[in-house]
C-alpha cells in the first residue's frame, strides 16, 4: 500500500479499533475513532484471556503463531499505556489451568494437550491431586488437569478505558454516530470516507474498517456475528478472607461444553463462553445463564456463592477459517476485522500491523496468511443495516 498522509479514519471504537487509532496517533496522522456504542460491543463483554497455549486448536496452526506473536506485542503497548496514563490495566500471568469434568472430558483434554505439546507449547500433565493442589476450591472429582504457565489474562475493561485515555492523549477524536455505508468514488476503486445513518458524511485519507461483527453490513466480506453469553461474579469478602478463591484462570471440559472462569484482582470472576449462531441478536437468556452457572458449579462448587453481577452477551467476528482479516482492499481502505475468539489478544499486533500498512511499510511475515485475498472467491448476502458493533 502507498503511504497515506495526513488523517485516518477508524471504524469501530473496540478493542482493535482503539489500538490501531492510538498507534496511528503516536505516528503522527490525524486520527478519528466513529462508533454508536462508546466500544461497548464484543471487546467489552470479553473475558480478556491472552491464551494462545489454551486457545491452540486443531488445523488453526498459523493462528496459534500468530497469537504467541500477540503476547509481546500486548505486553509492550500495556506497558506503555500504563506509563503514558497511570492507569493499570490488569495484566495477570498465573497462566491458566485446564481441566476435565469425566473420562469422557480427559479423553479430550488429553487429546489436545497432544497436540499442543507436539506444536511445542508449554503444557503440564497435572493429576487431578496436583490441579487441586494449585486451586483448592476445584471439585473433588476433577480427573485432572493441565497447566499452560505462559497464558496470561487482562482485565478487558481496565485495558480498554487506559487504550481510550491513551488514544485521547495521543489526540485520537471521537465521533458518536452509527455507519451507513463507505464513500466509493464513481469507479469503484477508492474509499474517501463513511456515511452516517443520519445523511452526514465523514471525509479521511484512510478509512480503517474494524467493525467486527458489523463489518459484513459494510463490505462483502465473510464476517458472521457467534454470540456469546458471559456472566461477572464477585467473591464476597467472606469467601475471600482467608486467600484468594481463585488465582488463575481455570478452563473446562465438562461432559463436552466449554467453560472457562478469568479471575481479577478485587475479586471479580468472568464466566463465558457461549458460542452460538444467533445472527446479530445479543440477548441474554435463561437457557445461557443457566449453562454457565452449571457448568462453572461442576467445577467450583463455592462458585454458587459468588455474587451474580452482570450477565451480558456479545458478537464475536467469526471467519470462515477463525482466522483474522487484515489488509488493504482497495485504495483509501484498511481491513482489520474477523478477530473472533481473539480480540484483545490481538489488538497490539493488529494496531502495529495497521500502523504499518497506513504507513506504506510492511507487514510482519506472521500476517501473510490472514490477508483478504484468501476469501476471495466468497460473496456475502449484499449489506444490509446493522448495529455497528466491534
Ligand atoms: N476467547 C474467549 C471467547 O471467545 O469466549
Amino acid at each position: 500500500m502507498a503511504a497515506h498522509r495526513g488523517d485516518a479514519l477508524l471504524v469501530g471504537g473496540g478493542a482493535i479499533g482503539l489500538a490501531a487509532a492510538y498507534r496511528l496517533a503516536e505516528r503522527g496522522f490525524a486520527v478519528r475513532v466513529i462508533d454508536a456504542s462508546g466500544g461497548r460491543n464484543a471487546s467489552w463483554a470479553a473475558a480478556g484471556m491472552l491464551a494462545p497455549v489454551s486457545e491452540a486448536a486443531f488445523g488453526e496452526q498459523e493462528l496459534t503463531r500468530l497469537s504467541l506473536a500477540a503476547v509481546p506485542a500486548f505486553q509492550r503497548l500495556a506497558a506503555e499505556l500504563q506509563d503514558r496514563t497511570g492507569q493499570p490495566v490488569g495484566v495477570r500471568t498465573e497462566g491458566t489451568l485446564a481441566v476435565a469434568f469425566n473420562a469422557d472430558d480427559r479423553a479430550a483434554l488429553d487429546r489436545l494437550t497432544d497436540f499442543r505439546s507436539e506444536l511445542g507449547l508449554s503444557t503440564e500433565r497435572l493429576s487431578g491431586a496436583a490441579a487441586r493442589a494449585l486451586e483448592p476450591y476445584l471439585a473433588a472429582g476433577v480427573r485432572g488437569g493441565v497447566l499452560s504457565a505462559d497464558d496470561l489474562s487482562v482485565d478487558n475493561r481496565r485495558y480498554l478505558a487506559a487504550l481510550r485515555a491513551g488514544a485521547v492523549a495521543a489526540g485520537v477524536r471521537f465521533v458518536t454516530a452509527e455507519v451507513s455505508s463507505l464513500l466509493w468514488d464513481s469507479t469503484g476503486s477508492r474509499v474517501s470516507g463513511v456515511r452516517t445513518v443520519t445523511g452526514a458524511g465523514l471525509r479521511a485519507g484512510v478509512v480503517v474498517l474494524c467493525a467486527g461483527a458489523a463489518t459484513g453490513a459494510l463490505l462483502p466480506v465473510p464476517v458472521q456475528p457467534v454470540k456469546g453469553q458471559i456472566l461477572r461474579l464477585a467473591v464476597p469478602d467472606r469467601l475471600g478472607a482467608a486467600g484468594p478463591v481463585l488465582t488463575r484462570t481455570v478452563r473446562g471440559i465438562v461432559r463436552g461444553s466449554e467453560i472457562y472462569l478469568v479471575p481479577r484482582a478485587g475479586g471479580e470472576v468472568v464466566v463465558g463462553a457461549t458460542s452460538e449462531q444467533q445472527g446479530h441478536d445479543t440477548g441474554v437468556t435463561a437457557g445461557g445463564v443457566y449453562e454457565l452457572l452449571r457448568n462453572a458449579y461442576e467445577l467450583l462448587p463455592i462458585s454458587s456463592e459468588f455474587d451474580f453481577v452482570e450477565a451480558r452477551a456479545g458478537s464475536r467476528p467469526g471467519t470462515p477459517d477463525n482466522g483474522p482479516i487484515l489488509g488493504e482492499v482497495a485504495d483509501g481502505l484498511v481491513l482489520a476485522t474477523g478477530h473472533y475468539r481473539n480480540g484483545i489478544l490481538l489488538s497490539a499486533l493488529t494496531a502495529d500491523a495497521v500502523a504499518a500498512l497506513v504507513s506504506g511499510e510492511p507487514v510482519a511475515p506472521v500476517w501473510r496468511p490472514f490477508g483478504p485475498d484468501r476469501f476471495a472467491g466468497h460473496r456475502s448476502p449484499k449489506p444490509a443495516a446493522a448495529g455497528l458493533t466491534s
